[in-house]
């Protein structure tokens, strides 16, 4: 199977190293072509580089799109006479719906949102197929995707949430841990390296714990935060103040993915 990718940013680079890697679906090198060839000119030893958007839309079975919302238009706009029917489109993008790429291009469509986490093979992977995608499609951009984590399937609807919830999140939690660590430190001679080397081994940890022992979180607060006892003093502070804190997130975040998708829409109506 011929595998490629257009778009050499953050994630077009990412979703080449891994794929090559991890897929025994893929027999031969992966092509790849980007708006600056120069970007992409020296990698002749590892990829297929193509001069075009349609010189590699002519030559794969499945096409990563890795460009941002914005330029999605110009690039399906750009291939549309190449691909064949049987070609599958896979768009990593949580706003751009099927209705617009389909407005463009009659093919199989696939979004896919990984998260960082893919460059440790642990991305919770967001998987949403339209509707000329069939089962034997899906067990393929599965197997593809696996390489680089876990895959869910999500209607096309929640792909926004979805989006939030492992794309986003790695910096979510970032951020939140980041603050622990800063409060930590107000009231602590403890150096920070060794703070933070704390917090992230045992975040780690009850991630794990909560896995393997099939626990929820309040199972976790159960066991640790005794009636009467320390724990259960910060998170009463938590219970109290979070809420806030995490609804605000989502609002504003949707508010902002809002606003991407209405920009993606123009892009789509020019
Ligand atoms: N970053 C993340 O964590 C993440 C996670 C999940 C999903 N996504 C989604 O993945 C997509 C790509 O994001 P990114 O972070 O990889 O963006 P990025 O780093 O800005 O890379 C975009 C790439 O697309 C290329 N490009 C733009 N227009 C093109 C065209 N007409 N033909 C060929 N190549 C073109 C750009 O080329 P130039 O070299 O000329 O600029 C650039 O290399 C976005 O839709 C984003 O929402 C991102």
């Amino acid at each position: 199977m011929k595998v490629g990718v257009i778009g050499y940013g953050s994630m077009g680079k990412m979703l080449l190293e891994k794929l090559s890697l991890n897929s025994n679906l893929i027999d031969e090198k992966l092509y790849v072509a980007n708006r600056s060839y120069e970007k992409i000119a020296d990698l002749a030893k590892e990829y297929h580089v193509c001069h075009s958007n349609q010189e590699i839309a002519k030559e794969v079975d499945i096409l990563f799109i890795c460009v941002r919302p914005i330029n999605m238009k110009n690039v399906l706009e750009e291939i549309k006479t190449t691909l064949r029917e049987e070609q599958m489109i896979v768009s990593l993008n949580g706003s751009i719906t099927f209705e617009q790429i389909e407005s463009v291009c009659k093919n199989k469509v696939v979004k896919a949102i990984p998260s960082v986490l893919a460059e440790i093979n642990k991305s919770q992977t967001l998987l949403c197929c339209n509707a000329l995608v069939n089962e034997q499609d899906k067990v393929t951009i599965k197997d593809l995707l696996s390489g680089i984590g876990s895959v869910i399937e999500l209607p096309e609807s929640e792909m926004g949430m979805g989006s939030e919830l492992v794309s986003c999140m790695p910096g979510f939690i970032a951020a939140i841990f980041n603050e622990i660590c800063l409060s930590a430190q107000k009231h602590t001679s403890i150096a920070t390296e060794k703070i933070v080397q704390m917090v992230l081994n045992t975040m780690i940890g009850t991630g794990q714990l909560m896995i393997e022992n099939d626990h929820s979180y309040q199972e976790v607060i159960t066991r640790v935060a005794t009636k009467g006892g320390i724990t259960e003093e910060g998170v009463k502070v938590i219970q109290e103040s979070f809420p806030q804190v995490s609804d605000s997130i989502f609002e504003k975040t949707l508010e902002k993915r809002r606003q991407t998708a209405l920009n993606a829409q123009k892009a789509f109506k020019e």
